[in-house]
């Protein structure tokens, strides 16, 4: 390969790049993609969205979680969907690898909750701070979302 060809190649996966990012360009069902470095983070972090149908949901759950899954079904749900599954449009599943402890602690969903996200991981645009919560509220959440997330075999 001469230089020359090599600069197409180049160019071509510069374009490449830029298609798979851009927000405007029509890419059919993207929303279940996640935009993510699985050398940095694990192959099952590019796993497409789950059917919503498909997750485990625990049968039992501790005291505090099962108050955390009353506050996400009143602030969280109609985004992220029933029992933290998707499949709403409008925000991703929890219930995904990328949400795993390690990678998005606890912190995390304080952080999300009370200063809202930046979209960076898929493309259902930012989130918006979610108002009056506190918390203790948020950390009853996550908990929830973290019993839910083992029973589907995410630690
Ligand atoms: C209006 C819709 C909406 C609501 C309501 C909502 N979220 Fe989100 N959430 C989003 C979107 C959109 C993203 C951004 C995903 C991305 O592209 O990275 C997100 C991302 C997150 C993240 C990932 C943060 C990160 O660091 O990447 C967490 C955790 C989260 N939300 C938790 C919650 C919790 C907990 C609640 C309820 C208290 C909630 N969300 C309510 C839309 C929503």
């Amino acid at each position: 390969m001469n230089r020359y060809s090599l600069g197409l190649v180049a160019a071509g996966g510069v374009l490449v790049g830029i298609y798979a990012w851009a927000p405007w360009a029509d890419k059919g069902n993207v929303e279940d993609q996640p935009r993510v470095n699985t050398q940095m983070h694990g192959a099952a972090a590019g796993a497409p969205a789950p059917d919503p149908d498909s997750i485990v949901v625990p049968e039992v759950l501790s005291p505090l979680a099962a108050n955390g899954k009353i506050l996400f079904e009143n602030n969280c749900a109609t985004c992220h969907g029933k029992n933290g599954a998707g499949g709403t449009g409008k925000a991703p599943p929890l219930i995904h690898p990328i949400y795993k402890p390690g990678h998005h602690p606890n912190e995390a969903f304080l952080r999300a909750a009370m200063g809202g996200v930046q979209s960076h991981h898929w493309n259902f645009g930012n989130m918006p701070p979610v108002e009056d919560i506190t918390e203790n509220e948020v950390t009853l959440i996550a908990t929830y979302i973290r019993e839910v997330q083992r029973a589907n075999g995410i630690e």
